[in-house]
């Protein structure tokens, strides 16, 4: 038999999948939170496999705490930034993630509607709506910026970032992009800009949007210094991970109006709002700021897919099969 330890429920389509295998004892916690530790090395004691999520540390001492049977560690997350991959390499430990184009669809279209709502002014349009204080039209009532027309800068060209390209076109912006390396066939087919230096991009997009993994060179990736190169116009959208952005650099540069808004996903202190801004205003008090709680993948078909991939990503392993889609 092989035990399988599911950190926390998931999509029912990845758990029968799951069950049916008939040598597979699936254990899945019955708690419908975030482990803390000492649950979480209890849980996955003699685990062959675990099925874990993007808000469970899983490092050396969790991989030790399940045993040396332990095959895998299958992240139901694209990103895999809270797996210390360099242990589980060393322990021989395969770590998967579910990348698919219906994540990055989902992703994509989230960051779209962060940077719809903050441009148009949505949130602040309800809530004036809905509180009566609508009396009459009026030339300047809650004007707006128009998205058409203007430059989307894309820091980060994987899927995601080239499906937020992509729907930018649609919209009628022109695309700026930076990585560490260009890419021709999307350049030519979207008439892309490249830029070298995020530094350049940052001068000329009227949006920024984040779409890199968080690594120790992204951290912090926007900070004070980046801020001040953005326009006065131009919006921030990441839907990428909190610590990319200095989240106490981006509420100064909002209070400060350095950037015009921001639409934000992702927190570097997550679940918390703002990590230990007791001096500054929150961000969540900011009518020029739209925050979700990391739900950009969250549409149904995508975490739906992403159950999917995570179980069959155990099964081959488990099975003695290669990964598909291991994480290095
Ligand atoms: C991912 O897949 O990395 C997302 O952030 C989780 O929703």
């Amino acid at each position: 038999m092989y035990r399988i330890f599911v950190t926390r429920k998931i999509p029912e389509v990845g758990l029968q999948r799951l069950r049916a295998e008939k040598d597979f004892d699936v254990v899945v916690s019955p708690k419908d939170r975030v482990l803390t530790r000492a649950e979480l090395k209890k849980g996955v004691k003699g685990a062959d496999a675990i099925l874990s999520l993007l808000t469970d540390r899983i490092d050396g001492e969790i991989l030790d705490a399940a045993g040396k049977q332990l095959k895998i560690v299958a992240n139901y997350a694209v990103g895999f930034d809270n797996v210390d991959l360099a242990a589980a390499k060393e322990r021989r430990i395969v770590v998967t993630n579910t990348p698919s184009d219906i994540v990055s669809e989902s992703v994509a279209e989230h960051t779209f509607a962060l940077m719809m709502a903050v441009a148009h002014r949505i949130v602040e349009s309800d809530t004036f709506t809905k509180k009566g204080k609508y009396k009459g039209w009026a030339p300047d009532l809650l004007t707006w910026t128009l998205l058409q027309g203007k430059t989307l800068g894309i820091v980060g060209l994987g899927r995601i970032g080239a499906a937020v390209a992509r729907r930018g076109v649609g919209m009628g912006m022109k695309i700026v992009y930076h990585d560490v390396k260009a890419n021709v066939e999307f350049e030519q087919q979207y008439q892309a800009e490249y830029h070298k230096t995020l530094d350049g991009l940052l001068a000329i997009a009227d949006v920024v949007s984040l779409h890199v993994p968080l690594l120790p060179t992204t951290r912090h990736l926007m900070s004070t210094e980046q801020f001040n190169l953005m326009k006065r116009t131009a919006f921030l959208v990441n839907t990428s991970r909190g610590p990319v952005v200095d989240e106490k650099a981006l509420v100064i540069a909002l209070e400060q109006q350095r950037i015009a808004g921001a639409g934000i996903d992702v927190f570097e202190c997550e679940p918390s709002i703002d990590c230990d801004l007791t001096d500054h205003h929150e961000l969540k008090k900011m009518t020029n700021v739209v925050l979700t709680p990391h739900t950009a993948s969250a549409a149904r078909e995508a975490r739906d897919a992403m159950a999917v991939i995570a179980v069959q990503n155990i099964i081959a392993v488990l099975r003695g099969r290669s990964a598909i889609n291991p994480a290095i």
